[in-house]
C-alpha cells in the first residue's frame, strides 16, 4: 500500500480559494477503526464553516475536511470483526474525508444500500444520520403529522422531505426560488413555499386549516425562531440543527407554555462514538431498506474531482445547488 496520499488542505482557513491539494502520510486505523480507500466524499455546509474558521474539529478528529465517504476497506485494527478487507462501505467520519484514505470507526460504517452505487452511498451518512436522529427517531404518529422542513433544497432538506413522505407524513418545505420549489414538490413535498415571495407562517397555517404544523426542522434561526413557534400546533416540536441567520433573537415564550411545545436540537459531530453507532444501527434497520426499495434516494447535484474542492465549496456558498455536491477521489 502507498505510504503517502493526496488530500485537500485548507491551511489556516479563509475563502474557498484556500483549498488546495497536498501530499501527506496515510492515517492509521486506531482501535475499533477501519482504513477506507476513498472513492467519493460528500461536501457539507459544516465543511464550509470549518474551512472559514468558525467550526473547529472536535478534539482528536482529523484536521482535514470531510464528514462522509464511500470506498473500500483496505486495513483495519485487530479488534475490528464487523468488516473485512475489500468490503465496500459508506461511513460517517469525524473529519478527514477529503483525502485518498480516511479512517472511520467500524461502527460508523454502513454497507452500500442495495441498488445504489458508491457515489450515491457517499451522499448518505451526514444527512441521514443528522435527519434521522434529530427528527424521525422518535415516537410520533407520523401518518398523522404535518412537518415543516426549512431549506428544502439542501442535502439535509431533501433527505427530510423524502423520509417524511416515506413514513406517511404531510410535508411542507421552504425554499429560495421557483426551481427549488418545483424540485421539492417533484420528490414528494405537499407544499413548497418560496420564502422570498410568501410568508411561510401564513402559508403553513392556511395549509393546516389554522391548526399549525407538528414538527419543524430548522437550520435558519434568527427571526425564524419566533415564526416557528407561531407556526407550531399544540404539542409541536421544533428541532434546531443550525443557525444560518444567527442564534440570538428576542422571543415571546408564552406560546411554548400555552401550546406545550418542545424545542430541541443537536450537532452530530461531537456526539460520542457509541451514540453515533446507535444511530448507524437504527438507520441500517429502518432506513437502508427504504433506500433499497427506492422510497427515498440521494439527490446528487454535481460531482467535482478532488482537486476542484474549491469550486465545490464556491458552488455550495452560492446556494444555487439542489441536493448534494460531491467529490470524486479516485
Ligand atoms: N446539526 C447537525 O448535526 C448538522 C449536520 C449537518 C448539517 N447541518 C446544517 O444543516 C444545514 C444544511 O446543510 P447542507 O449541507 O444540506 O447544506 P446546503 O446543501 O448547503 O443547504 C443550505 C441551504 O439552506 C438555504 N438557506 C436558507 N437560509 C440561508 C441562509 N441564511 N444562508 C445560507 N443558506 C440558506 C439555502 O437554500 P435557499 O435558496 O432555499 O435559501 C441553501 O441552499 C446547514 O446549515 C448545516 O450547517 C447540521
Amino acid at each position: 500500500m502507498k505510504t503517502s496520499m493526496r488530500y485537500v488542505d485548507h491551511g489556516t482557513g479563509g475563502s474557498a480559494a484556500v483549498l488546495q491539494i497536498k501530499e501527506g502520510p496515510l492515517p492509521q486505523p486506531a482501535s475499533g477503526e477501519v482504513l477506507i480507500a476513498v472513492h467519493y466524499a460528500g461536501v457539507n455546509r459544516p465543511d464550509v464553516f470549518q474551512r472559514s474558521g468558525s467550526y473547529p474539529p472536535p478534539p482528536g478528529a482529523s484536521a482535514v475536511l470531510g464528514l462522509e465517504v464511500s470506498g473500500i476497506i483496505v486495513a483495519k485494527a485487530d479488534d475490528v470483526t464487523a468488516w473485512n478487507i475489500g468490503d465496500q462501505v459508506c461511513a460517517l467520519t469525524a473529519g478527514g474525508g477529503y483525502a485518498e484514505y480516511c479512517t472511520a470507526p467500524a461502527l460508523h460504517c454502513l454497507p452500500v444500500p442495495e441498488g445504489l452505487d458508491l457515489l450515491q452511498a457517499a451522499a448518505l451518512p451526514e444527512n441521514y444520520f443528522t435527519v434521522w436522529t434529530n427528527v424521525f427517531d422518535r415516537e410520533r404518529p407520523w401518518k398523522e403529522q404535518t412537518l415543516l422542513i426549512h431549506g428544502g433544497s439542501s442535502g439535509i432538506g431533501l433527505t427530510a422531505i423524502q423520509l417524511g413522505k416515506a413514513l406517511g407524513a404531510k410535508v411542507i418545505t421552504t425554499v429560495g426560488n421557483a426551481a427549488k420549489a418545483a424540485f421539492c414538490t417533484s420528490i414528494g413535498a405537499d407544499l413548497a413555499i418560496n420564502y422570498r415571495e410568501q410568508d411561510f407562517v401564513q402559508e403553513a397555517l392556511t395549509f393546516t386549516g389554522k391548526r399549525g404544523v407538528d414538527v419543524i426542522l430548522d437550520m435558519v434561526g434568527g427571526d425564524y425562531i419566533n415564526k416557528n413557534i407561531w407556526t407550531l400546533a399544540p404539542h409541536g416540536l421544533l428541532v434546531q440543527i443550525a443557525f444560518l441567520q444567527g442564534s440570538t433573537t428576542q422571543i415571546d415564550a408564552l406560546p411554548i407554555m400555552l401550546k406545550r411545545l418542545t424545542i430541541t436540537g443537536s450537532t452530530l459531530r461531537p456526539r460520542s462514538i457509541a451514540e453515533k453507532a446507535g444511530i448507524a444501527r437504527s438507520l441500517l434497520k429502518t432506513v437502508w431498506p427504504m433506500l433499497a426499495s427506492g422510497s427515498c434516494k440521494p439527490v446528487i447535484h454535481q460531482v467535482f474531482p478532488l482537486a476542484e474542492a474549491a469550486q465545490a465549496h464556491a458552488l455550495m456558498e452560492s446556494s444555487t445547488h439542489i441536493g448534494k455536491i460531491m467529490l470524486k477521489v479516485r
